[in-house]
């Protein structure tokens, strides 16, 4: 009997030893990666004490595969799936060593494994935030052998069981100037495939971000969320797989590089890194994981994150490809005159032999157009600092038109299937660059260094691409499935040369409006241009979805004309304006065609949003009312971390003459703390709290009355918004 206790004990302890955890702030990670077994999950959630993890470990909790691969004795999807060079398809990995690390902002986990008969290894990295509760893993696979190449068929970054329950999936589709349309189901029986082939804007369609809720229907401010995030600038598939017998007890999320027509050559002694894939884990709903996401990317993915961006007014939805001197100058000082920070020259500026203007000629060739500005940009950098303001300027920098110089010179340069007809993409004439090409990644280098090195004053840059891979094919790699992930590591390479030798400069990532936002772009990135629908109603929805990832410092939103050029919608400036201060706030409009009273509206605007754009752009972000809610009501707020100061978004998206509208509840503030409220953008009456002071238990309990229509001046009942601002005393 005695020796049996021991034997136990003996057992449970090498249990204990091969359980290693991952701890964040609030959560934890246990793996169990016992030497020579497969590694196993066993637990993702809220931080377990010690006993709990003592208890987990000898209780046998449920636990599977963290990286199934393709022939570990299960028929359910896997994580990896290679072809030896002998043609066998089955690997089998056996953890070999574990080592831990800590770095300034948490730990990394290595969980080598080995397969015990081929050459090939590999090796889970996990790594913790600490601070963010942001745990984010990858594989480095990598092919020991001497001489032969091994293929993989399926290289996923990881694979998160969870456990079977009332589990629903949060995730985002659209595509121009209609991104960020959301699509919320409970996961069932079967496979679901969430995917991105476009090979240039991997936002263009679907989005590599899921919210997994644990506790049924998702809710903004309670409950279990999982957020996951792969971080990546190509395609990509994310699978949910849901076993339909009732053995089955887990689903299983997983994520990674999209392999279909991109099998992967390992070449002997070759390491491949998948990309990050970014887990946070909350318990306060799926705000609470946003904000885990925010500081997150604020801290550690953003170029400059953590520092406010520029009020700016750019030049497209303004003047379109109608860009001349005169024209500049007017919106540069119209800008300055408001009290904006920053004017941005859009498309339209360049091409000698071909003149840039519509778009079927001219990328590629980035020389000034002297007949539309016959001073060049240094001209028009000289006005700005005239004015006071900064200059930016847009360019497209991956992409040619098949009428240009550029293409004349080099038609090898493209991406087209060998022996294929050009498939020709916007203006039926432009074409993508071969970046897996190190000429093309000079070339592509040399445009934003050109223009650097020309005007070092620039201050910003647009970086646009509006194209896709429609055909695959590459006139430099030999092995053609290569091209989707060569091509993004020469876009990474590019990237990489620039921000070394430009770091200060703030570049907006665009592609097609917001088909590139996904946090694999962001570290090159200051913010993305978020849609080419600047109507503010949609915006609402479109900014409310962007927000589930991404932080008000990094979503552009600029205040549009109207009618709007995407919907020919009318819509009164304040609501326009409101839209826009809830995130990175600037102007896309013809300042000429204001009127002075206008003009006064975004000039008082902009000023008070200076006053708060530190805690919109880097405060924690409670979303209160869903627009999708169908109550014709969004409602928002953002604190500062210390929730000294608030500032509340309302937003009437539907008014029905007459009816009410429910009180409006507060989240994220100090229930001890009392707020002096003031409305900010304020026309007409005062909403009948103004300057009053509330505790925030009032104000999160009971709430504020507003009304239920526009009350200001003007036709308009419906188009209804109030920005509030919240100040403890
Ligand atoms: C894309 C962008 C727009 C604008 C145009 C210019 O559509 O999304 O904002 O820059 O290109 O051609």
């Amino acid at each position: 009997m005695k020796r049996m206790i021991l034997l136990a004990a003996v057992l449970l302890s090498n249990m204990a030893a091969a359980q290693t955890v991952i701890n964040t702030k609030n959560t934890s990670l246990v793996i169990d990666a016992s030497e020579t077994q497969v590694p196993r999950l066993v637990y993702y959630g809220t931080r377990l004490a010690e006993s709990d993890l003592a208890s987990l470990s000898s209780a046998g909790f449920g636990s599977t595969a963290v990286y199934p691969v393709h022939n570990d004795a299960s028929t359910s999807l896997e994580a990896l799936s290679v072809r030896m060079p002998d043609g066998n398809l089955s690997t089998d990995q056996r953890v070999a060593s574990v080592v831990t690390d800590s770095w300034e902002g948490g730990a990394t986990v290595r969980i080598a494994c080995k397969d015990p008969k081929y050459p090939l290894e590999v090796t889970l990295v996990f790594k913790s935030y600490e601070d963010q509760d942001v745990i984010s893993t990858w594989t480095e696979i990598r092919n020991s052998g001497k001489k032969k190449g091994i293929v993989l068929t399926r290289f996923d970054s990881g694979c998160l069981p969870i456990r079977q329950g009332d589990v629903w999936v949060t995730s985002f589709g659209g595509s121009w100037a209609g991104e960020m349309t959301v699509n919320c189901q409970p996961l069932g029986p079967g496979v679901r495939s969430i995917f991105n082939k476009d090979g240039v804007r991997n936002t263009q369609t679907s989005h590599a971000e899921v919210m997994i809720s644990l506790d049924g229907k998702p809710r903004e401010l309670t409950g279990r969320v999982i957020g996951a995030a792969l971080c990546y600038s190509g395609n990509y598939e994310l699978r949910f797989e849901t076993g339909d017998t009732r053995y089955s007890s887990i689903h299983r999320f997983f994520a990674g590089i999209d392999p279909s027509n991109s099998n992967y050559t390992l070449a002997a002694g070759e390491t491949f890194v998948t990309p990050e894939l970014a887990y946070s884990f909350s318990t306060e709903g799926l705000s609470g994981v946003s904000r885990n996401f925010h500081s997150w990317g604020r801290k550690y993915k953003l170029a400059h994150g953590g520092v406010v961006n520029d009020i700016l007014l750019n030049s497209w939805e303004g003047v379109y490809f109608d860009i001349n001197e005169a024209g500049m100058h007017q919106m540069m000082r119209d800008i300055a005159d408001m009290g904006g920070e920053l004017f941005v020259m859009d498309d339209g500026w360049f091409g000698d032999k071909y003149p840039r203007n519509d778009d079927h000629t001219s990328l590629g060739d980035w020389v000034v157009d002297r007949r539309k500005l016959p001073g060049g940009v240094e001209d028009l950098v000289a006005e700005a600092a005239k004015d006071g303001i900064k200059f930016g300027i847009w360019i497209e920098p991956e992409m040619t038109n098949s009428r240009s110089e550029l293409f004349e010179a080099h038609p090898d340069w493209v991406i087209n299937a060998p022996g294929r007809e050009l498939v020709q993409g916007r203006g039926d004439t432009q074409l993508v660059l071969d970046l897996s090409n190190p000429a093309v990644q000079d070339f592509v280098f040399g445009v934003f260094d050109g223009i650097m090195s020309k005007w070092p004053q620039i201050a910003y840059i647009k970086w646009d691409a509006n194209m896709d891979i429609p055909s695959q094919g590459s006139q430099y790699l030999s092995n053609q499935e290569h091209l989707y992930i060569e091509y993004h590591r020469g876009l990474a390479r590019v990237l990489d040369r620039i921000r070394a030798k430009y770091p200060d400069v703030a570049v907006q990532a665009c592609a097609s409006g917001g088909g590139r936002v996904n946090w694999g772009f962001l570290p090159w990135f200051d913010e993305f241009w978020t849609s080419d629908n600047t109507d503010a109603l949609q915006r609402i929805f479109i900014q409310w979805n962007t927000s589930y990832f991404f932080p008000a410092e990094a979503m552009a939103a600029h205040i549009g004309a109207s009618p709007n050029h995407t919907t020919g919608r009318e819509i009164p400036l304040k609501f326009r304006i409101d839209v826009a201060m809830s995130a990175r706030l600037g102007l896309e409009l013809q300042p000429s065609a204001m009127s002075a009273e206008e003009k006064a509206l975004c000039k008082s605007a902009i000023a008070d949003y200076k006053g708060i754009r530190e805690i919109v752009q880097l405060g924690d972000l409670y979303r209160i009312v869903s627009p999708y809610d169908g109550k014709g009501l969004c409602t928002k707020l953002y604190a500062t971390p210390c929730k000294d100061k608030a500032v509340f978004f309302w937003y009437r998206t539907v008014y029905f003459n007459g009816e009410p509208v429910a009180a409006s509840l507060l989240a994220g503030l100090d229930p001890e703390k009392n707020y002096r409220i003031t409305e900010l953008n304020r026309v007409g009456s005062p909403l009948s709290f103004e300057g009053k002071v509330f505790s925030g238990r009032f104000l999160m309990e009971q709430g504020l009355d507003i009304p239920s229509g526009n009350t200001a001046p003007g036709p308009h009942r419906d188009y209804a918004s109030h920005v509030l601002c919240l100040t403890a005393e």
